[in-house]
């Protein structure tokens, strides 16, 4: 389980996150939603220090950290190594093809052998259907092709944790729907997910779990269901504006 108990974050004019507390727990998909503007990136971000908030606990599994005090590189080294984030944009290599963005990491940063990293990255190109494409580069993919490869990447890893900021706003609802298809099939799979999303259909469907961020704030945080059939005029307000 990911937790965070009094987490805290000001930037001078704003604040973006106001003495929050939430789990995560292990093996099941959260879903961040919320306002944009509303502190979603920052919450997921502080999750593996990419965002580093100014007090709070962080506690992964059985790592807990104080961040208002000085971290070392080694347990900023052991929270990234529990979590992987996949970004809004496409974050791949450019000058490496599919094959080559999918094992820089494990033969580099985890000192894997070149065969064992191309035997994993084979059988997750084969597990997402995938294999054709091994040897492309990324401008020789589409959009959502590039993204399904974003998120292998971040798979290659073997992380616990898989976060993801809003992974498909950059693509058009048919590319989106082949990117969401691909977490649909993880969630399944029991990863542990942490999805921020304006997708609601998305969320309603896949997500175990809500996490509304309002203003800064924890709005709700809970079964999906409750969200989606929430009486609370704050929530039905949200979803109604997330409707047409
Ligand atoms: N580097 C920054 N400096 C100042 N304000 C920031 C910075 N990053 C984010 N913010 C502000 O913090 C709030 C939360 O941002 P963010 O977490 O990105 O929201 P969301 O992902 O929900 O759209 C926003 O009001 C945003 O403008
Ligand atoms: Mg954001």
């Amino acid at each position: 389980m990911i937790q965070v108990k009094n987490l805290s974050k000001h930037y001078p004019d704003k604040v973006a996150l106001d003495d929050i507390s939430v789990d995560f727990p292990a093996e099941e998909t959260t879903a961040i939603v919320g306002p944009s503007g509303s502190g979603k990136s920052t919450l997921l971000q502080a999750l593996n220090l990419l965002e580093r908030p100014d007090q709070g606990i962080l506690t992964i599994d059985d790592i807990s950290l104080d961040l208002a005090k000085p971290l070392t590189s080694s347990q900023i080294l052991q929270i990234r190594q529990k979590t992987a984030m996949v970004f809004q944009e496409k974050a791949l290599f450019t000058h490496l093809n599919v094959m080559k963005n999918l094992t820089e990491g494990p033969i580099k940063v985890q000192k894997k052998s070149k065969q064992e990293a191309e035997a994993k990255a084979q059988a997750l190109l084969e597990q997402f259907d995938m294999t054709e494409l091994a040897n492309r580069y990324p401008y020789q993919l589409s959009g959502g092709q590039q993204q399904r490869v974003a998120i292998l990447r971040a798979l290659a890893m073997e992380p616990k944790y898989l976060l993801l900021d809003e992974p498909t706003s950059a693509l058009d609802p048919e590319l989106e729907a082949q990117v969401l298809r691909v977490l649909k099939d993880l969630a399944k799979k029991d990863v542990s997910m942490i999805i921020v999303t304006h997708n609601m259909a998305f969320a309603e469907q896949v997500a175990d779990q809500i996490i509304f961020v309002d203003n800064g704030s924890i709005g709700y945080a809970g079964p999906t269901d409750g969200f989606f059939h929430s009486k609370e005029a704050r929530i039905k307000q949200f979803l109604g504006a997330m409707s047409f």
